[in-house]
């Protein structure tokens, strides 16, 4: 399974990659208007320090803007996926990306049918937003496994990328799954880290050497 850290904050993306976890990086326009610095100049860094995929979102809602950011992204570095929302001319911008080598992430995925469609479009990655849907009453996890069956199904080569992921339930439940990637932020990826055997069993070991005969 693949991990990607979720943010723009080059900070965290180090914290992240030094642990020799990291696979990828996800951006959202939320995010990037977080760290208060140009699109570009962040993305670039990030490219930088991270050698696998970097998802990178356009703002235009139509295909034809679409494809002229997606253009311009893909310009910038070989790494740089273009992330296009679930949207009617999304799908149109994930099909002309696709005839023309662009990697695409397509975002704001909320059901597995809107998920089938961003496959038969060519996206390479299918970001579906669990946490967002479970703050809905719905059940996140449930369509990752819509999506997971229906993709093995018909043997669709687009990856499931877990989104919106909000606690390390979420992270296993999609490693069980066989999702692709989850894309963490940092605190979540720290939170996998922790259990509290290992701190508890940690501090004994410590005080134990204490006693050793140095
Ligand atoms: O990058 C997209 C997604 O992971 C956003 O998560 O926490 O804003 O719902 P969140």
């Amino acid at each position: 399974m693949k991990f990607f850290i979720d943010t723009a904050d080059i900070n965290d993306i180090k914290e992240a990659t030094a642990m020799g976890i990291i696979d990828g990086v996800t951006t959202n326009p939320s995010l990037v208007a977080k760290v208060g610095r140009s699109f570009r100049e962040v993305l670039l860094e990030i490219c930088d320090v991270v050698d696998g995929p970097v998802s990178a979102e356009v703002v235009s809602e139509t295909a034809e803007g679409m494809m002229k950011e997606a253009r311009e992204l893909a310009a910038l570095r070989d790494n740089i996926v273009v992330k296009i929302p679930l949207i009617a001319e999304g799908l149109k911008a994930t099909r002309m990306c696709s005839e023309e080598g662009i990697k695409t992430n397509v975002t704001l995925c909320f059901s597995a049918t809107q998920a089938l469609l961003a496959a038969k479009a060519g996206a390479t990655y299918i970001s579906p937003f669990v946490g967002r849907l479970d703050d809905q009453s719905g059940d996140g996890m449930a369509m990752v496994a819509d999506i997971c069956d229906i993709y093995e199904n018909y043997g669709f080569t687009t990856e499931v990328l877990v989104a919106s992921v909000r606690h390390p339930m979420h992270v296993l439940e999609a490693a069980k799954m066989g999702a692709h990637v989850a894309t963490c932020p940092l605190s979540v990826l720290l939170q996998l880290t922790k259990h509290p055997l290992t701190e508890s069993g940690l501090a004994k070991f410590l005080k134990d050497w204490e006693k050793v005969p140095k």
